[in-house]
């Protein structure tokens, strides 16, 4: 049973499940439960996992080695993204610390390589230089097949591009209906409104423009960790509009909130965060949604968004 689509990272050649499961919060499951996920998303043709060296100061990345080993998948049939640069009280892109911090990476998840690495939050003590001699020595010992980047503005994309020699395939970033900085901006640029402030550096242009995917975390989530939106009794006209469409369309809300994102043409992946396998599940059953324009926009003006 696939139900999710597919997407070319970046242009890179990684192919990926649109929606990829976001590791996060594994730590806290049994390694039984969490390899149960695991199997989950890949009988829904989820085959792409987000984690991070500081998820639960490692103990997301040994859960999920553990959770791999049950499930006993094939390697090359998953698509493996961790992160790192994120150290103890500051960020860090030395080229010793990224280096040994892929190494722990790779130990706590029993892995050869992983598939993707990204650099977690920009470091502004970054030298570009470095980052370039770190990626070198780690796609040539063959333990980071692609590279890209989390929480970055434009020119520090492109500050970082200019001195590595590999294409950077992603950059992950905070986006759900009700965390829309990057798309609010676009349409009340020269407006005198707070929408008009530019958060993000024109994120969402300069991505589609330099052929980076947009992997987009905590899509369920409104503010910063706040709580979930769907279902919650705090945004009733969203949730209407949202039980409405999913009606129409055969499927569910959060499958539908997924589908919202997935259609912003910027090549882009939902990072979900679930550990219910069933939430998981309806997660996936996106294929059979086609927004349409004007129901992309409704459901922007339900979550309380107008237009200029
Ligand atoms: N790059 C970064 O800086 C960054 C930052 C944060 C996260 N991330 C990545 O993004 C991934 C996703 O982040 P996230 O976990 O915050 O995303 P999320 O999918 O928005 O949130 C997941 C949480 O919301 C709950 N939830 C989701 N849908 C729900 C619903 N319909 N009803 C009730 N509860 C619901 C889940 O509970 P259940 O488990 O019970 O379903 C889970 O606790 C992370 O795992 C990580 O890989 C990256």
């Amino acid at each position: 049973m696939n139900n999710v689509q597919y997407v070319n990272i970046g242009h890179s050649g990684l192919r990926a499940s649109a929606v990829g499961l976001g590791l996060m919060r594994v730590a806290k499951k049994s390694d039984a439960d969490a390899a149960q996920l695991v199997a989950t998303a890949i009988d829904h043709g989820i085959n792409f996992f987000d984690n991070a060296d500081v998820y639960s100061q490692g103990q997301a990345e040994e859960k999920f080695g553990a959770a791999l080993k049950i499930a006993a998948v094939p390697r090359d049939q998953l698509v493996i993204q961790t992160k790192v640069g994120i150290a103890d009280k500051r960020y860090d892109f030395s080229k010793d610390h990224i280096v040994a911090a892929v190494n722990g990476s790779l130990e706590r998840m029993g892995l050869d390589y992983v598939d993707s690495l990204l650099l977690h939050r920009p470091d502004p003590l970054m030298e570009p230089d470095e980052i370039a001699e770190a990626f070198l020595q780690l796609q040539n010992q063959g333990k980071v097949r692609q590279f890209g980047v989390s929480n970055f503005n434009p020119m520090q994309v492109a500050l970082v591009q200019q001195a590595v020699p590999m294409h950077l395939i992603a950059n992950q970033l905070q986006l759900s209906i009700m965390h829309t900085g990057m798309i609010d901006f676009g349409m009340h640029t020269n407006m005198a409104d707070p929408r008009s402030i530019d958060h993000d550096g024109g994120i969402l242009e300069y991505s589609r423009l330099h052929d980076m995917t947009i992997q987009a975390w905590s899509p369920y989530q409104y503010g910063f960790f706040e709580g979930v939106f769907i279902d919650n009794p705090k945004f009733p006209k969203l949730n209407d509009k949202l039980h409405e469409l999913a009606a129409k369309y055969g499927s569910n809300v959060n499958a539908l909130a997924a589908a919202w994102i997935l259609r912003i043409p910027a090549n882009m992946q939902v990072i979900a965060g679930t550990m219910n396998p069933e939430r998981l599940a309806e997660v996936a059953d996106i294929d059979r949604i086609k927004l349409t324009r004007q129901e992309w926009y409704d459901i922007y003006f339900a979550a309380g968004n107008d237009l200029p």
